[in-house]
């Protein structure tokens, strides 16, 4: 395996960003708070992109343009998953297919199984396609999570349409067990349900041989599940507008074509041009030079947080560049990141924001460098010496 070793840029350039990373706050904030990392892209991705701005290859995307050839190639070869290419369709982004699939395979307030705390547009999003969310936390079982699979099959019994999983799960980065994945599926089965998976972060898995692919976890899985993923958090490209869904079974199959057309017309070209880049085998060795320092950031934040904020609760996540961090020790409210926005000149997202066991967590982004993390924490923890503490929620 080639690592090619990669450093985030530097602040300076960092701040010449357009995104909503870096021009939702002034520059006396380190931005932590949305999804998008600080590394340079992957040249492939680089190379594919300006050659198409020379060529002013900027109109509407094929209806046959190869990334589906180059994911199936990718899932093979990074996550031991065998995709059908003939079963992936595109779309703009993640929680677009998200939407539409929910759309699809529910009627008007039917209920839609999430697991809090969770990526915030989860509940938006099954709002927006007309349905209700049924929350179904995710079980702390002392050193992690886990899917409630029990508590999700007496929502699915209950006659809940669909079931929303998040593999890696944003926030706490937990990698979802093969059992428990096979089990939601045999329970949406059972009923007659459905599991749509969000995959997003999974080129981001540390140890990849922990990471089991929804519909690659049982024949049951095939035949409920959906998987939505995109390239777009590892490689940073949220803003191409570009995402697959992949199906395993001719039902579910159908489903995903009978979707509208526009679904599938709403993919940017520059999502795909990226998206094929980023997938190729080319672009292994960025990916792996990330991951690397990923690994090495998860740990800085133990270790940072020892230091600096001792009562906060952090779990080593198993995937991604988020931090769950359990701050409610240290009495900041509900909702410690506006004290932190306010005090640190910090911006972290909002613990309360994924569901109600969110009081008093903050998420934080550490896709950036070792010194801007230890800035970030530094600031955050000058704030702890002179706040008064309260006793540790789970100490006897
Ligand atoms: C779990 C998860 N799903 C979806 C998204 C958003 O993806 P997209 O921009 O493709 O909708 C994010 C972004 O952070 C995410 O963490």
């Amino acid at each position: 395996m080639t690592v090619l070793p990669l450093d985030a840029l530097p602040l300076e350039t960092l701040r010449r960003r357009s995104s909503s990373k870096w021009r939702t706050y002034g520059d006396d904030v380190i931005p932590m708070f949305v999804a998008e990392t600080d590394f340079p892209l992957a040249e492939p991705i680089t190379r594919a992109l300006s050659e198409a701005v020379a060529l002013g290859d900027t109109g509407y995307t094929p209806p046959r343009h190869g990334l589906a050839e180059t994911f199936a190639a990718f899932a093979r070869r990074r996550l031991g998953w065998d995709v059908d290419a003939t079963r992936v369709r595109t779309t703009g982004d993640v929680m677009m297919g998200v939407v539409e699939l929910i759309r699809a395979l529910t009627e008007p307030g039917d209920r839609v199984v999430i697991a809090p705390p969770v990526y915030p547009p989860f509940a938006m999003c099954t709002e927006e396609a007309g349905a209700v969310v049924d929350e179904v936390p995710l079980r702390d079982t002392g050193d992690g999570w886990e899917l409630d699979v029990d508590g999700i099959d007496t929502a699915l019994a209950a006659g809940a349409r669909v079931v929303l999983v998040c593999n890696p799960h944003n926030p706490t980065g937990t990698v979802h067990t093969r059992e428990s994945l096979a089990a939601i599926a045999a329970s949406a089965r059972r009923y007659g349900a459905a599991v749509i998976s969000d995959e997003i972060h999974a080129p981001l898995v540390h140890d990849a041989a922990s990471f089991t692919p929804f519909l690659a976890a049982s024949e049951d899985a095939a035949a409920v599940g959906y998987t939505v993923t995109s390239a777009s958090k590892a490689y940073n490209l949220a803003g191409l507008k570009c995402a697959v869904m992949v199906t395993a079974s001719d039902q579910a199959t159908r489903i995903v074509r009978g979707l509208p057309k526009e679904v599938e017309w709403r993919t940017g070209l520059f999502g795909v041009h990226a998206a094929i880049a980023a997938f190729s085998e080319e672009s292994d060795a960025w990916l792996d030079g990330l991951r690397a320092a990923l690994d090495g950031n998860r740990h800085l934040v133990a270790d940072l947080l020892a230091e600096h904020l001792p009562l906060a609760r952090y779990r080593i996540p198993q995937a991604g560049y988020l931090a769950w961090i359990d701050l409610s020790a240290y009495g900041w409210g509900d909702d410690p990141a506006r004290r932190i926005l306010k005090e640190a000149g910090v911006a972290l997202h909002h613990g309360p924001l994924f569901g109600a066991s969110g009081v008093g967590h903050v998420r934080l982004n550490f896709g950036c460098s070792p010194e801007l993390l230890r800035t970030a924490i530094e600031r955050i923890g000058a704030m702890a010496v002179s706040s008064p503490r309260v006793p540790h929620a789970s100490t006897p």
